[in-house]
């Protein structure tokens, strides 16, 4: 039988990326242009300045994916592109470029949401895994828990009711002055650091078993740093990080491992840009071997955003003959 190529772009935040992937599992090419550099100066992502640059690059990135996956877009049987949720003026760049190409070259268009594409980035390398099987999305916009039923099929258990995850990480790290993107410069951090040293709360909603809260540890990191700076007690930056990181890590476990429990599934997989955190594949591996669970992560480069899991979950939602038109739009709140 015919491989089927599929062609994706990811811009939905400061990533520029583009993938060429085969028959949905293989990954040809994965193509990532970070802005980073440029919003560390400011702190964060400034929506203005990522359009600009995803306006920039993306034609770049897009023939930096064909040529390394040695292809031309005569080859490419659909062009896969995220629409939703994120930045809107990101979002259109890959929207654009996605339907100029696939207008071009006769090709049909597949929209992609970005947290089935995340969900996705789980196919890459676990050739073994169908759904279903439980997921948790930890990143700098969304956490979520579902139960993947089928490919690009969702029953949501819980979500965050304030910040995200990785929110959480990038608002603490700017308080003892990591930077940005907070994450992977906390995960470092709290490797030198006691995770017990100061215990910070982990949020359990009584009416939501699975949801999440975040914004509660962020404060409690928040009043420490100026109860230290009132009684003149050392700031220990590593010992905050450690242990804001095990109380993010701890509820994140905790919730998943739980829904695993009650609703029987014995497959549990992570993604999106926390899943990279060192503290939490390693508490997460631990918990699920206890419970007899099989664990599934991907490897770290397919973790935060990139274009090949948009690749992957645009072949199984073209598969299933999901088709867009030349009206296909942007929709920064797009719901899974
Ligand atoms: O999935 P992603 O690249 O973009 C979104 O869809 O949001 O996730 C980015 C988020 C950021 O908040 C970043 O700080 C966080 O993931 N992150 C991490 C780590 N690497 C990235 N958080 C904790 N530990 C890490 N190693
Ligand atoms: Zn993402």
């Amino acid at each position: 039988e015919k491989d089927t190529l599929i062609l994706a772009i990811e811009s939905s935040c400061d990533e520029t990326a583009a993938s060429v992937v085969k028959n949905g599992r293989c990954v040809l090419s994965n193509i990532i242009s970070s802005q980073i550099a440029i919003h560390t100066l400011y702190g964060g992502v400034v929506p203005e300045i990522a359009s600009r640059k995803h306006i920039e690059k993306i034609n770049q990135v897009v023939e930096a994916a064909l040529k390394e996956a040695d292809v031309t877009l005569d080859d490419i049987d659909a062009i896969g592109v995220t629409y939703g949720p994120g930045l809107v003026g990101a979002l259109l760049v890959g929207v654009a470029e996605a339907k100029a190409i696939a207008y071009a070259k006769k090709k049909p268009l597949v929209g992609v949401h970005h947290i089935e594409g995340h969900v996705s980035a789980n196919y890459i390398e676990h050739p073994d895994l169908e759904p279903p099987f439980l997921c948790e999305i930890i990143s700098g916009g969304h956490t979520h828990l579902v139960i993947v039923k089928d490919y690009g099929s969702f029953e949501i258990l819980g979500r965050t009711r304030d910040d995200a995850a990785g929110e959480a990480f990038d608002k603490v790290a700017r308080a003892i002055g990591l930077g940005y993107p907070g994450g992977p410069k906390i995960d470092k951090l709290a490797k030198e650091g006691n995770p017990h040293a100061i215990d910070f709360p982990r949020a359990h909603m009584e009416d939501a078993p699975y949801d999440f809260s975040f914004s509660g540890v962020k404060s409690a990191v928040l009043n420490h740093l100026n109860k230290c700076r009132m009684t003149g007690e050392p700031i220990v930056e590593a010992d905050i990080a450690a242990s804001f990181q095990q109380a993010v890590v701890d509820v994140l476990v905790d919730n998943a491992i739980r829904a695993a429990k009650d609703y029987h599934m014995d497959r549990l997989a992570i993604a999106g840009g926390v899943a990279s955190n060192g503290a939490l594949r390693a508490a997460m591996e631990a918990a699920c071997e206890k419970e007899g669970i099989r664990f599934y992560r991907p490897s770290p480069i397919f973790c935060t955003d990139n274009a090949a899991m948009i690749g992957v979950a645009a072949y199984y939602e073209y598969r299933k003959g999901t088709r867009h038109g030349w009206d296909l739009n942007a929709v920064p709140n797009l719901k899974l």
